[in-house]
Parts: structure tokens; C-alpha cells; sequence
């Protein structure tokens, strides 16, 4: 069995990992580095429970091998907040509690981070548009729409 060596930043930390060839990024992160807020739902590209950013667009990380980031930069839902401070995405799901079981919730939240960086003021449409990759099997998708259309307008940072 052959390992490579592998080097990115993740949520702003430089990593080096060796895996195998066929090691998925998703793998990597919850079972190299502790970081578990990605989800491994389908593991086949359908669900979207595993979105992280790569270099700033999102991106199914159970589709992803670990080679495939090399000298990238990551970012995972760990990475969002500071301390205690949470990202207004974050904040807005907590406020229209827009999760049941939360299984879904980070690969969600990671890409309507990308939609709004693409799409600062996208209309409910183009986040149901966006988000249709992203399953939730608890059925929150009214909650997770708003909450995404609540952010996109600074209702909590109005709100502060
Ligand atoms: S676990 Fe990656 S898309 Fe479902
Ligand atoms: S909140 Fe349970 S799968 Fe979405």
C-alpha cells in the first residue's frame, strides 16, 4: 500500500497528512483531523451533507480526494466562527431554528456560504436553485430558506 504526503491549510491551519491515493478529503477531516462538522451522508455525491469551501468555493468532499486539495486552502463549518462569535449564517439557523436533527446542517450552512459570496442578495428562488444539492431528510427546507434569505439581508447584524 502506497501513502503520499498531502499539505493544505485547513480553517486557517497548515496540515500535512500521508494517505492513500484513493483517501477521500471527506475521510481526512473527520477521521485525520477531528474536524466532523462535515457530514458523510451519502458518500456518493447526492446529498450534500459533506460541503466544505476549496479555496473558496464549495465543493462535496466525499467527491473529493485528499491529493486533489493539495496546497489548497479548506474551510469546514469549525472555521466560521471566532470564539464565540458565530457567522451570521450560523446565527440566522439558530433564529428561524432551521434544523431538526441538525444532520444536514453543516454541509447547509457551507454552501449557502457560497451562494452568498457569489450572490449576495439572492432572491428565495435562486437560494432554492442553489440549494437543491444540499438534502434535508427532516424536511426543514422552508426554515433553512429563510434563515439563508434572513442573512443575506444583515437581519441579525440589524438586529444587534
Ligand atoms: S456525503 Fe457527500 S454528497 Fe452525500
Ligand atoms: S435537519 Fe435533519 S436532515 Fe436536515
Amino acid at each position: 500500500m502506497s501513502f503520499v504526503r498531502v499539505s493544505f491549510q485547513v480553517n486557517g491551519s497548515r496540515v500535512s497528512v500521508f494517505v492513500e491515493p484513493r483517501t477521500t478529503l471527506l475521510d481526512v477531516l473527520r477521521k485525520k483531523l477531528g474536524l466532523t462538522g462535515a457530514k458523510k451522508g451519502c458518500d456518493m455525491g447526492n446529498c450534500g451533507a459533506c460541503t466544505v469551501l476549496v479555496n473558496g468555493k464549495s465543493r462535496l468532499s466525499c467527491l473529493t480526494f485528499a491529493v486533489q486539495v493539495d496546497g489548497m486552502e479548506i474551510t469546514t463549518v469549525e472555521g466560521l466562527s471566532r470564539g464565540d462569535s458565530l457567522d451570521a449564517l450560523q446565527e440566522s439557523f439558530i433564529r428561524n431554528d432551521a434544523l431538526q436533527c441538525g444532520f444536514c446542517t453543516p454541509g447547509q450552512i457551507m454552501s449557502a456560504k457560497f451562494l452568498l459570496s457569489v450572490n449576495p442578495h439572492p432572491t428565495l428562488e435562486e437560494i432554492k436553485r442553489y440549494m437543491a444539492g444540499n438534502l434535508c431528510r427532516c424536511g426543514a427546507y422552508p426554515k433553512i430558506f429563510r434563515a439563508i434569505e434572513e442573512a443575506s439581508r444583515g437581519v441579525l447584524s440589524e438586529a444587534r
